[in-house]
């Protein structure tokens, strides 16, 4: 029987579909509610509100489940790689062996940057962001590839979420090497993409860096569980970036501004610094629990929290085991990963937590194993955005890609001023 929902508004009713995904979540179409009722919904923040149909990623927040085109989260971390993960959330299905490799091949043929985008580099201050340079040059990006405006072909579409895949990881690297006056490592192509990335970072002139294999898996598996996670802010920027008709490199170069944020991806770096904080004698952990709590004061407890998991965030799961291995191979101590360790008890023996279902994110211990393995604060959230891409580019090509898409225009309701008039400056009352 088809579900609908009933809604009455001064006495009079009104009826609407109601709309059931795969994984039995009912959502009610509003689509004709301002035709029929002259009413809008209000819902700051969209808690409330299904923005688009997506066949991409599926989260059960208080389950803690996360599956990508439905295959568990632990499995793929489990079993597979972030390139390959990147082509399954891309095309929907997992490659043949024949796919990857000429996926892989497209990687490594991308891999360079133009000369002339290398100079760009040169325009920013030591000390920019390297999140504002990313946002930037994936932009100027775009600019050296106009023949993929029209990615409608499957060809021209796999070669843009190639370069786009590969180069934004030169870009990141080449932004670090210029926050230390290091020059550029160029790409190499006997190395795949983690090792490659790592290279770039990490290689000097006289002396090219050779990562473990520990140290490769653990960034592998970090970009995997960051790869996508739904209608985030982020991913939500792009979706709507692209329903404007942008093309794939400014759409994706406004979800990395948003993912900079500290509520969004810019928390890996801000529970580094509330960490350190507490080490540094700042503060203790009970001090933090207790600041956290208090509602006069705008700090969080970061790394902690989720609009969608009222759970123990999957990929937190999958990064705290990884992070005891991790610094167990490497036999690395870190006083940080004692403090992360003692704050997740605290806070989760604290009622306030307890009632509120807040449990530790994805950001709560991606940072310790950046940290161990010498990536430097700024870049943390650079890492996500390289993580989150084939997630930006499954979400814009879904939203290119639906013939039936509208741009995305929310409305408002107005609290301001009622028609008045313009005041001359000379008659304007002096303040
Ligand atoms: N510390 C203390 N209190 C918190 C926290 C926290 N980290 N997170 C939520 N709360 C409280 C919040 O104050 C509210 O309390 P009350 O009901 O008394 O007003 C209640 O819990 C519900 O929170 P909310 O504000 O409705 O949650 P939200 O869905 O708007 O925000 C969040 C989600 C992730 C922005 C928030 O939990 C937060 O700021 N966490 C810290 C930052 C962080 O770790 N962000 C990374 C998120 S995961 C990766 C990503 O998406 O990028």
């Amino acid at each position: 029987m088809t579900k609908e929902a009933r809604l009455i508004i001064d006495g009079k009713e009104y009826t609407f579909p109601v709309i059931t995904g795969s994984e039995n979540e009912d959502g009610i179409d509003i689509t004709q509610l301002r035709n029929q009722s002259g009413c809008i919904t209000l819902d700051p923040g969209f808690a409330n509100t299904g923005s688009c149909i997506s066949s991409i990623a599926f989260i059960d927040g208080e389950k803690g489940v996360l599956r990508y085109r439905g295959i568990p989260i632990e499995d793929l971390a489990q079993n597979s790689t972030f390139i390959e993960v990147a082509y399954l959330l891309i095309w929907g299905e997992l490659p043949s062996s024949k796919q990857l490799a000429r996926f892989s091949e497209l990687l490594t043929d991308n891999a360079m940057l133009h000369e002339n985008l290398k100079n760009h580099f040169e325009g920013f201050p030591w000390n920019a962001h390297p999140m504002a340079m990313l946002s930037a040059m994936i932009n100027a990006l775009g600019c050296y590839h106009k023949e993929l405006s029209d990615l409608d072909a499957h060809e021209a579409m796999e070669a843009a979420a190639a370069r786009i895949i590969s180069k934004v990881r030169t870009i990141a690297a080449f932004s670090y090497k210029m926050t230390l006056g290091e020059p550029f490592i160029y790409p190499a192509p006997e190395l795949r993409y983690v090792s490659n990335f790592l290279h770039m970072m990490f290689s000097v002139p006289h002396k090219k860096y050779e990562a473990m294999p520990e140290v490769v898996r653990a960034i592998d598996l970090m970009l995997m569980l960051h790869a996508d996670h739904e209608q985030n802010c982020s991913t939500s920027t792009v979706r709507i970036v692209a329903s404007a008709g942008a093309n794939l490199f400014s759409s994706i170069s406004a979800g990395v501004c948003a993912l900079w944020g500290r509520q969004h991806g810019g928390a890996n770096m801000a529970v580094i610094k509330m960490l350190e904080d507490i080490y540094d004698g700042g503060m203790d952990a009970k001090q933090c629990v207790e600041m956290a709590k208090d509602k006069n004061n705008p700090f969080r407890l970061m790394g902690f929290g989720h609009r969608v998991y009222k759970n123990y965030d999957p990929r937190a799961r999958i990064l705290k085991m990884a992070c005891d291995k991790l610094f167990t191979k490497l036999k690395h101590s870190d006083p940080l990963l004692d403090i992360a360790l003692e704050l997740e008890e605290m806070a989760l023996q604290d009622d306030y937590f307890q009632e509120r279902n807040l449990y530790p994110n994805v950001d709560f211990y991606s940072g310790l194993i950046m940290r161990a393995i010498g990536i430097p604060t700024n870049m943390f959230t650079v890492i996500f955005a390289i993580g989150r891409l084939p997630g930006w580019i499954a979400h814009w090509r879904e939203v290119v890609e639906d013939k039936k898409g509208r741009i995305a225009r929310p409305r408002q309701i107005y609290t301001g001023y009622n028609e008045r008039h313009y005041i001359p400056i000379d008659k304007r009352e002096d303040k």
